[in-house]
């Protein structure tokens, strides 16, 4: 991304029409500077964040996109040089410049939720943005609720039933690592907080939520050798490693309380993403998108260096079972056709039996270098449906988008940004989420957005 914009599509130079029952505003969030004078930074993750906003109304689309102004981009951009340590690349100057958490570069998410724009990072406090106009108001503490050197995820979901938004951050004390709690009320305000104690300092992208519980994953992708980390010999990325012989542990935490109802031991895997959750009859629900089992420096390439892979990283739906009263656990497969990643449903439907998921996914169309599909998969029958976005063409993660706040679930329209590689330019695509089939309209950009990760809608 080159500069913060903003410009008015007019409907006539959309491509179909933008359905009358859509009116909301489009986020997606991603890394979109990676490198600062011709100097690549060591890692996808440690692009400066940017925000795309689309404002969709009476059928034309106001777009503004914008870098968060954080220290880690004001700093970098003055001196033209990595100023701070990060994910994958520490600060010239060793231990003395390097004692302390990756730079906050707050390009994670996007969420507006209790009258707030918000930046997300997992490794830091969210920044806040202004709405309108999407320039940087500062970092969100929550009025001092959380803490300098805090984090607050960039996978908080909001309960349909409450408003309430849920999150969790990770966190090293000297009592030892834990996970704590969030939950923010419908008005933006701290409501509570709690913590939970794990075994390790591990890498905690996502969780998954039912009417109930919360349900934590932590994953065996650990420090190997932390004191490494601590006087800056190794990055953080060279160090984080999988070790399944450490096992994996699962927390469920009721959300009423944040106490700790019960931990599970799994056989380990990896994940980043978890699509919906519920609960029935005592037994947990919870739906994740397991990753391929590549490992080691082939698996962290995947996400180090995104613009020269072959593939990005990929997996497939599977379904974990917990049962609370007698500790059983057991997974197993869902239907799923392409390789596939970023699961999303209907948000009306979190922490409830839910029957579609979408995700971006990889289809032969001979440009696999990021995902180029979207898919819908049908839990009720294992249909799947498949949007292949075309040659050079590579989508974000799709949102679903009611066509009324009533329509029933899939009844409503699947948002992508495509960006174009023949054109170097992105659009923002509205399918028909039932059949995938043609877009209903397509706006076109004058500007790319750089491969990204995360956002959402929120309704106007
Ligand atoms: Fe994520």
């Amino acid at each position: 991304m080159q500069d913060d914009m903003s410009y008015v599509i007019p409907a006539r130079e959309i491509d179909g029409t933008i359905p009358d029952g859509i009116r909301g505003i489009f986020l997606r969030a991603g890394p979109a500077r990676n490198e600062l004078a011709g100097q690549p930074f060591g890692h996808w993750f440690d692009g400066d964040g940017g925000v795309s906003s689309f404002r969709i109304e009476n059928g034309q689309v106001h777009y503004r996109c914008s870098f968060v102004k954080t220290p880690k981009y004001l700093d970098e951009s003055a001196a033209q040089k990595v100023v701070y340590r990060s994910y994958g690349h520490n600060a010239p100057g060793g231990f003395f410049k390097n004692f302390h958490l990756p730079a906050n570069c707050a390009n994670t998410s996007v969420v507006y939720h209790g009258g707030k724009l918000l930046a997300l990072f997992e490794g830091g406090r969210p920044w806040r943005l202004d709405l309108d106009t999407l320039q940087t108001m500062g970092e969100e503490d929550f009025d001092g609720a959380l803490r300098p050197r805090e984090t607050y995820s960039a996978h908080g979901k909001v309960h349909p039933d409450t408003g309430d938004y849920i999150n969790f951050g990770m966190a090293a004390s000297l009592t030892g690592p834990r996970v704590d709690l969030f939950r923010v009320a419908p008005d933006g305000r701290m409501a509570k907080r709690g913590s939970v104690k794990v075994d390790r300092m591990a890498f905690c992208h996502d969780n998954a939520m039912t009417k109930n519980f919360l349900i934590l994953m932590v994953m065996p992708v650990s420090f190997k050798r932390p004191l490494n980390v601590m006087l800056a010999r190794e990055t953080i990325d060279q160090n984080m490693e999988y070790q399944p012989e450490l096992g994996m542990k699962v927390y469920v935490v009721a959300l009423e309380d944040f106490s700790l109802v019960r931990t599970f031991e799994v056989d380990p895997f990896t994940f980043a993403h978890c699509s919906n959750a519920w609960e029935d009859r005592g037994e947990l629900f919870v739906d994740v998108l397991e990753l391929n089992q590549q490992q080691g420096e082939e698996a962290k390439a995947q996400y180090r260096d995104i613009f020269h892979q072959p593939f990005p990283a990929t997996g497939k739906m599977q379904r974990y079972r917990f049962n609370i009263q007698t500790g059983a656990v057991s997974p197993e497969n869902l239907p799923n056709d392409l390789p596939c990643e970023f699961p999303q449903w209907d948000w009306r439907r979190t922490g409830r039996p839910s029957r579609y998921i979408y995700t971006a996914g990889i289809c032969q169309n001979d440009t696999p270098g990021f995902y180029n599909a979207l898919q819908r998969i049908d839990l009720s029958n294992g249909e799947v449906k498949v949007f292949d976005a075309g040659c050079g063409r590579f989508v974000s993660e799709g949102i679903f988008v009611p066509r009324k706040p009533d329509s029933p679930e899939s009844d409503g329209y699947l948002l992508s940004a495509v960006y174009d590689a023949n054109t170097q330019k992105s659009e923002l695509l509205i399918l028909d989420a039932d059949s995938l089939s043609e877009p209903i309209a397509t706006v076109r950009l004058r500007n790319h957005i750089p491969h990204g990760f995360h956002g959402g809608w929120s309704p106007l």
